[in-house]
């Protein structure tokens, strides 16, 4: 997720409960081909420990999609997503995301493009139901007729963004379609825990659940317990969380970015109000010592510290250490637009 589940985050979430895998933030491809490139590459890096871990692409041009598939695959990403359904103006704008849901022959033309790039490497797509309508039968049975390796249907349409609860019946009418074609159908919406994320997919006949705005705040989703085991363990994560986005990011990327985290850190616990409002005023890792260090002790202050350091030093693709370039810039590419989604593709 844009602005959130960065390689800090997904190697937090892979420490304290392995999900079966996880996605990057969308990146820009007409980005990526543009002279602008390096600064989006921060968003490319990721470590060995989250395998496997999968490279989302937003765009609208095909040649575009085939160079930076080839681009994940020489950087050894596990697979390829196209984002297909995120309704942020600038991204639809751009008659990418969820706009190429209104242009199937072009969205057909980039699984293929991704495909001729990503040497062998599997090819899947993430999108919702539909545009202005539910309009499964129709979209999903032209996706499936690609054969993506995977699709995963967030059950909303465009026009709904996340304002209404997610249509899993649509799910359901979608694996019905996908039945004998081979292509696994992952169900996305509202899921609030992995029983509840497996209930769902189970009521649909979905292959899979992905898991969204969930793991905000709780890494441990994943896991038996599927919660943190005290307001301290929460800390002390959220505390690991901070210091390695430091050291992965400083200079590179807002640490404001984090107060998302911070609060659902301490959202589910009673009695955390002033906590919460305290840490919705930091800026750097300091601020964050400095109030949850009180609350934690100094013994739990240093295992968040050692953890965090341990995982900044997980082989992988990241700056300064393996840096990775950008393909050469397309001429005439069109700028690059980060395109933050709010409130979800
Ligand atoms: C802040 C934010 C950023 C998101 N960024 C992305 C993204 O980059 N790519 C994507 O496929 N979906 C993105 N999403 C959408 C989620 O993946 C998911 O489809 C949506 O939140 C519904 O699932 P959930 O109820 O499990 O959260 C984002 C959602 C949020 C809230």
């Amino acid at each position: 997720m844009a602005n959130a589940t960065d390689t800090a985050f997904r190697r937090i979430v892979t420490e304290c409960s392995h999900p079966h895998a996880v996605y990057t933030e969308f990146v820009s491809v007409a980005g990526l081909c543009s002279p602008g490139a390096p600064r989006l590459m921060v968003d490319l890096e990721f470590a060995d420990c989250e395998r496997p871990v999968i490279a989302q692409f937003f765009g609208s041009v095909p040649e575009q999609f085939r160079r930076c598939a080839e681009l994940a695959a020489g950087l050894g990403f596990d697979g390829v997503d196209i984002n297909m359904g995120c309704p942020d103006r600038a991204v639809l704008r751009q008659k990418a995301g969820a706009a190429l849901i209104r242009d199937p022959d072009l969205a057909l033309e980039i699984i293929d493009a991704a495909r001729a790039g990503a040497g062998g490497l599997p090819v899947s797509v993430k999108t919702r139901i539909g545009h202005a309508s539910d309009s499964v039968e129709e979209w999903i049975g032209r996706l499936l007729a690609a054969r993506p390796a995977a699709i995963a249907i967030h059950a909303r349409t465009v026009k709904e963004r996340s304002e209404v609860p997610a249509h899993w019946d649509a799910v359901r009418r979608a694996c019905e379609l996908a039945r004998g074609t081979g292509v696994p159908i992952a169900g996305n919406g509202d899921a609030r825990s992995l029983e509840h994320g497996r209930a769902l997919a189970a009521r649909a006949g979905a292959d899979g659940v992905m898991i969204g705005r969930g793991v905000f705040g709780n890494p441990w989703l994943f896991s038996a317990a599927g919660k943190p085991a005290g307001l301290e363990a929460a800390l002390e994560t959220m505390l690991a969380h901070a210091v390695l986005y430091d050291l992965l990011f400083a200079g590179r990327k807002n640490f404001v970015d984090l107060r998302r985290h911070f609060k659902a850190y301490v959202g589910g616990f009673a009695g955390a109000k002033r906590l919460r409002m305290e840490l919705m005023e930091t800026r750097s890792v300091a601020d964050v010592e400095r109030i949850v260090g009180p609350v934690i002790g100094a013994a739990s202050a240093r295992r968040a510290r050692d953890r965090a350091h341990g995982l900044s030093r997980q082989r992988g693709h990241q700056h300064p250490t393996r840096p990775i370039r950008p393909p050469p810039p397309l001429r005439n590419a069109p700028v690059p637009s980060r395109g933050t989604p709010a409130p979800a593709p």
